[in-house]
């Protein structure tokens, strides 16, 4: 038992000695955060025909020609969870040690291309940004989102931060998030570095003796109490022994929905505007 878990503990260290130090060794080897490239041209026509051509001569072998999935996952909603810079870092770096290779040797152009393909894949509508970005700028600003949202250091700070949301989120994502929050809870893609803190988001219900309940995002934890931060920011304590039930709710969200709140046209136009907000570089 004792050797096994040395044993263990000897590869564990090895592992990380070799994950630490792979980056620094040699560049080549895919780590999954592609280095600084250009910002992701809009899609077009032509990038979207071109991605089509890589894709079913390059990834339809695993992915099946739709992206439904074959040696390798469905991807058809892979856009929607990702993003186009979330797609962008996994086929520039693939997935080390699964079947999932690094495309990096494609080059920038060729990458956004199957971007925009990957794009399209099982989107047969929704996923274009068809709205009116300024138009949707007024949207956001008479709706309330800069209250828990901020946008380039301006905004409150219950909600993430929207100032790169464009590179991150696809439109899909980005509409469903407003009419339906909650249900869109991201997937942990290691590529959006500034998502890292989504568990943040992540809504416990405490029920204590009596019966009462206190719903918040959890603020700090030790082993006695659980400091959760209810919807209008207030900081409250429970004492976990005291505590019937400590659940924590998946869909949870405190985004109000804005379905039937807002038209088509505002929603559309509020999606083109935080497509617009992209990674400067
Ligand atoms: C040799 C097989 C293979 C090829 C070729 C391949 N992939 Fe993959 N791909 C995989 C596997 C396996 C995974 C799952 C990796 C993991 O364990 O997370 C994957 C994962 C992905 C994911 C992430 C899916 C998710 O939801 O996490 C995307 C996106 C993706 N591939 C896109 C592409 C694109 C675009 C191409 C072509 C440029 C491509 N792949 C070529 C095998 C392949
Ligand atoms: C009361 C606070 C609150 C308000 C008001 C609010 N949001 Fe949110 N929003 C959140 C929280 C909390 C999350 C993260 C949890 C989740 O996914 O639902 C979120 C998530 C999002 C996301 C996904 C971010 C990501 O990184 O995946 C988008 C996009 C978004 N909100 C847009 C908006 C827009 C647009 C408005 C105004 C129409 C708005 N929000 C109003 C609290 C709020």
């Amino acid at each position: 038992m004792t050797s096994k878990c040395s044993w263990r503990a000897a590869m564990l260290a090895v592992a990380s000695a070799i994950l630490a130090t792979a980056p620094f060794a040699t560049a080549q080897i895919p780590t999954g955060q592609a280095p600084p490239h250009k910002a992701h041209p809009p899609a077009t026509a032509e990038s979207i025909a071109q991605g089509k051509q890589i894709f079913d001569g390059t990834c339809a072998v695993c992915h099946g020609i739709d992206g439904s999935g074959s040696n390798g996952p469905n991807i058809q909603g892979a856009a929607r969870t990702m993003g186009p810079e979330g797609l962008y870092n996994r086929v520039w770096g693939g997935v080390i040690g699964s079947g999932m290779p690094s495309f990096s040797y494609l080059g920038e152009d060729k990458i956004w291309d199957v971007v925009d393909y990957v794009g399209t894949l099982g989107q047969a509508n929704g996923g274009a940004v068809t709205g009116n970005p300024q138009a949707g700028k007024e949207v956001y600003a008479s709706s309330g989102c800069s209250s828990c949202h901020s946008i380039d250091g301006k905004g409150g700070d219950s909600g993430p931060d929207l100032s790169n949301i464009g590179s991150e989120r696809s439109a899909t994502f980005m509409r469903d998030e407003i009419l339906n929050p909650g249900t869109n809870k991201p997937n942990g893609e290691p590529g959006l570095t500034s998502r890292a803190a989504y568990g943040g988001y992540r809504m416990y219900k405490v029920t204590l003796e009596d019966g009462k309940t206190v719903t918040g995002t959890r603020v700090d934890e030790s082993s006695f109490s659980l400091q959760l931060r209810d919807a209008h920011g207030n900081i409250i304590s429970v004492d976990k022994l005291k505590a019937k039930s400590i659940d924590v709710l998946g869909d949870g969200s405190f985004m109000p929905s804005y379905k039937g709140k807002l038209s088509d046209a505002q929603v559309n136009g509020l999606v083109a505007y935080l497509a617009t907000l992209e990674v400067k570089q």
